[in-house]
């Protein structure tokens, strides 16, 4: 994995995450009681956030096509599934153990650290080479020899322990697509190609969780399994490719920080015959946000012969049973957040001695939690506040900005407009006496300041909706 910016040893990271905290974005998950590593929960602002991100690539993958299918499948699976998918066998992290303290590391990491790029690696390469460079535990601690770690979150479902009541929290949200596969051509028929899709939940064992919400034990994930005929793969490929390039046009980050990697064989999942990561620069490094993967016809084969269903598709142009062949774009819900808000994170110096630097969040509107606040130039002016509130309440009547449009009067504008700077709230509504008819030029008109500029311009009243779905739909 390429670490571009890793040797920047900036404190971005640690300024984001308190932003997070102090403004309702992301909280650690159970914090008063220590906190859970590797989980994370969803405050006010984060949660509208998560919804306006899924939400656009819902429209975009899902109700925007009639090639697509939106599925919610359970989180828990009969255990055959992960028997069947290669699962229990090998989703497996590479582990050693400090023989000291018992702590265990990945081994992949460890070698990072010593300078080595592990892909591609086997297990006993690394183990090899931990052993022939003498590698310690961060402790300093001697180490034990490398093994594989089961990465799923096992469980039991019902009252008896045993291996027969054995389930595990789903590692990925794709097998619910494969195993509902017969059922969606058995009640829709569509003609290939075509899609199944969901939003959900998934959990990994992460041994190192790290990096805020990159890598983390309970995720979500918006996947699509796209089935085509063999012959056809490399074509659809390439177009769910573009597709992915408008989704990361649609969340409006800068694309000069997005880039393909295209996975080496070694490197690639046993199921995949060709695979493009998205990696995005954060400030910890350029890691994966996405993946696009060629699955062929590995899953529905594996899941027939778990299942002894017959998952194969009659195909009306050859006349004859085939079974589809796979190509899987998958998102990170959390990774997409973090590449979001990290790209939006802006500092600009203080104008004045004594002023403190200006912290914004420079989001497009369309993933913005609030697209625009409403305040009363004063607040001990009741005529002011009651038309903000007039105004605001207006502005929230509309179906697309309901829920987006916040209002404001507490302390000076200038603190206004820092908190909603801070949250990345695009435009900032004021009411003041010109709105009332203190100068009938401007009477019924409001001042509407720009997030990113500082510019303020007068607006008509009766085009504020416009102004604000306008920057919604750009
Ligand atoms: N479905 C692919 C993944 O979860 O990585």
């Amino acid at each position: 994995m390429e670490n571009k910016n890793n040797s920047a040893k900036d404190n971005t990271m640690e300024k984001i995450i308190s932003l997070c905290k102090r403004r309702g974005f992301i909280y650690q998950g159970s914090e008063i009681y220590g906190g859970l590593a590797g989980t994370w929960d969803y405050g006010p602002l984060g949660v509208e956030l998560k919804n306006n991100i899924q939400n656009l690539w819902w429209k975009r993958f899902v109700t925007d096509r009639e090639d697509m299918y939106g599925i919610s499948a359970a989180i828990l699976m009969n255990q055959e599934v992960w028997k069947s998918t290669g699962h229990v066998a090998g989703f497996a992290d590479p582990l050693v153990e400090d023989l000291k303290t018992k702590k265990r590391y990945r081994v992949d990491h460890l070698l990072e650290a010593n300078g080595v790029d592990p892909k591609g690696m086997s297990l006993e390469d690394m183990d090899n080479l931990l052993k022939e460079k003498k590698i310690k535990s961060p402790d300093g601690n001697q180490l034990g020899d490398a093994r594989q770690f089961n990465l799923m979150l096992k469980t039991h479902i019902g009252a008896i322990e045993d291996d027969s009541s054995i389930s595990y929290l789903r590692p990925e949200t794709a097998q619910g697509m494969f195993v509902n596969f017969k059922n969606v051509v058995d009640s829709f028929h569509p003609k290939l190609p075509f899609g199944l899709a969901q939003i959900g939940k998934a959990f990994r064992n992460e041994i190192a969780p790290r990096d805020f919400i990159f890598r983390v034990r309970e995720l979500e994930q918006m996947e699509i399994e796209y089935f085509v005929k063999e012959e056809n793969w490399a074509e659809n490929f390439e177009s769910l490719r573009e597709e992915m390039w408008n989704y990361i046009k649609d969340l409006g980050i800068n694309l000069e920080k997005v880039h393909e990697l295209e996975v080496g064989d070694g490197d690639r999942a046993h199921y995949s015959k060709r695979t493009i990561d998205f990696e995005f620069d954060f400030p910890f490094g350029r890691k994966e946000l996405y993946g696009l993967a060629y699955r062929t016809d590995f899953d529905l084969k594996s899941h027939a012969t778990g299942s002894k269903v017959d998952l194969s598709y009659f195909d009306e142009e050859a006349g004859a049973r085939i079974v589809p062949h796979c190509i899987e774009p998958s998102f990170g819900v959390g990774r997409t957040i973090l590449a979001v808000i990290a790209d939006a994170y802006m500092e600009e110096p203080a104008k004045e001695e004594g002023e403190e630097p200006r912290v914004y969040l420079k989001f497009a509107p369309k993933v913005a939690p609030t697209v625009a606040a409403v305040f009363p130039l004063l607040k001990n002016k009741p005529e002011l506040v009651q038309k903000a509130r007039d105004v605001f309440n207006s502005l929230r009547k509309d179906s697309v900005l309901a829920g987006r449009i916040a209002f404001d009067d507490n302390g000076n504008i200038g603190k206004r407009y820092r908190r909603q700077d801070e949250i990345g709230t695009p435009f900032c509504i004021t009411v003041d006496f010109d709105t009332l008819g203190e100068n009938p030029e401007n009477k019924d008109t409001v001042t509407v300041r720009n997030r990113d500029t500082g510019v303020q311009e007068r607006i008509p009243l009766h085009d504020l909706t416009y102004l604000l779905k306008d920057a919604l739909i750009a």
